[in-house]
């Protein structure tokens, strides 16, 4: 490896250029050497802007070219699988946005590709950067509530206009760098997976299976559509290996400018925690009496949204010991999905398919 990593950005949409792009061209401890895309046009753009010389249609292309030690991907979700894959077959680090990947036959894949080659694999999950989410992770990881009995979990947000294909209409309101999404980036269900369950409860999913370090066994699953072709509006209920329970329920329908709703509360034996995710705060009670918080200083970045691509320079760097987002835990938050979608359109409980699980 090259002093400091050589890092791609595959994909130059929305996300890309308002976060990945302007946070590594920014960071010392890397070279932004290149960025990826199909359309021409965005690519241009985003080359200009950021004034990075090195442009690509493809992987197969750059790999064809140049060096690289990571890539951030952030294409459209179905995309991931096959371009996490072909970088991690030519030896490419990577950190690949959320939804990980839409089936969980490819996720695994993923994850075992990466072991087998000895590489970095880290998800775009934001939220696991903040530092109630770090504190959540260590007071479940301690059984500082004892054993857990229920999660409860509300995620409420603002994107049914991206379901709709209409994305131009939060122009007003979110700071877009270039762009927004592409209109089918989240409302066609092949590019997407899926509406809310896909873009939204996948944060949720992700930060409570990898909090409780548990995969789910069962799901079952409720979801509305109205007249969308992607949900617009889910209620789950799930049971963990560890006899935890769960339930979640997540809208995207809040309306134009309305601030996040994402609370999340986990019972033990001894004790309660309660994650109020949206404004980075954090409160553990347990039976001793004790109770900490996470809150007003502690808080920091309420959404890091610059750190998940430099997490994956500082994994392979060695500055960072620990993956804060790893591909195994972010396997089993496909899987759950996977089994969210089936079990609401089949109208029935959806057991996790033990021959697609994978060894913990
Ligand atoms: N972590 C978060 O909070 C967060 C927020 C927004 C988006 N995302 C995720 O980031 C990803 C991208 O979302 P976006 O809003 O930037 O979408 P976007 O539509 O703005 O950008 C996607 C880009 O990928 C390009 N692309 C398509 N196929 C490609 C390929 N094979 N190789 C390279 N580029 C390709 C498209 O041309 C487009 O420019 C999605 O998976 C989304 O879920 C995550």
């Amino acid at each position: 490896m090259s002093a400091k990593p050589r890092i791609a950005v595959v994909g130059t949409g929305w996300w890309s250029t308002e976060f990945h792009i302007p946070s590594l061209k920014k960071y010392q401890d890397c070279e932004l050497v290149a960025l990826i895309d199909p359309n021409g046009e965005k690519l241009k753009k985003a080359q200009d802007m950021f004034g990075i010389p090195s442009g690509y249609a493809s992987v197969t292309e750059a790999l064809a070219e140049i060096k690289l030690d990571g890539a951030i991907i952030a294409t459209p979700s179905a995309m991931h699988y096959p371009v996490t894959k072909e970088l991690l077959e030519n030896g490419v680090h990577v950190m690949v946005e959320k939804p990980f990947t839409i089936f969980a036959s490819e996720a695994y894949e993923i994850v075992n590709l990466a072991k087998a080659k000895s590489l970095h694999l880290t998800i775009g999950y934001t939220f696991q950067h903040t530092n109630a989410a770090k504190a959540l992770k260590q007071a479940l990881d301690n059984q500082e509530i004892g054993e857990i009995l229920l999660v409860n979990g509300l995620f409420a947000s603002m994107a049914e206009a991206y379901y709709r294909g209409v994305p131009e209409q939060y122009k007003g309101i979110f700071n877009w760098a270039i762009t927004g999404p592409d209109p089918q980036t989240f409302s066609d269900p092949k590019l997407a997976g899926g509406g809310q369950g896909q873009t939204q409860v996948s944060h949720a999913i992700g930060m409570i299976l990898h909090a409780i370090n548990q995969r789910a066994t069962q799901v079952v699953a409720f979801m509305e559509n109205r007249d969308l072709n992607v949900d617009l509006v889910d209620a789950m209920a799930f049971t963990c290996e560890a006899n935890i329970i769960g339930n979640l329920g997540s809208t995207g329908n809040l309306r134009d400018g309305d601030k996040h709703q994402q609370e999340f509360r986990y019972y033990g034996t001894k004790g309660y925690i309660l994650h109020d995710m949206r404004n980075g705060q954090l409160l553990v009670r347990n039976d001793k009496g004790n109770q900490y918080e996470i809150s007003g200083e502690d808080i920091g970045d309420i959404y890091p949204a610059l750190n998940t691509s430099r997490h994956l320079v500082d994994l392979i760097t060695g500055k960072a010991k620990i993956n804060l987002a790893p591909g195994l835990q972010a396997a089993w938050a496909v899987e759950f999905l996977e089994a969210a979608y089936k079990s609401a359109s089949t109208n029935s409980i959806v057991k996790v398919k033990p021959n697609i699980r994978s060894g913990k």
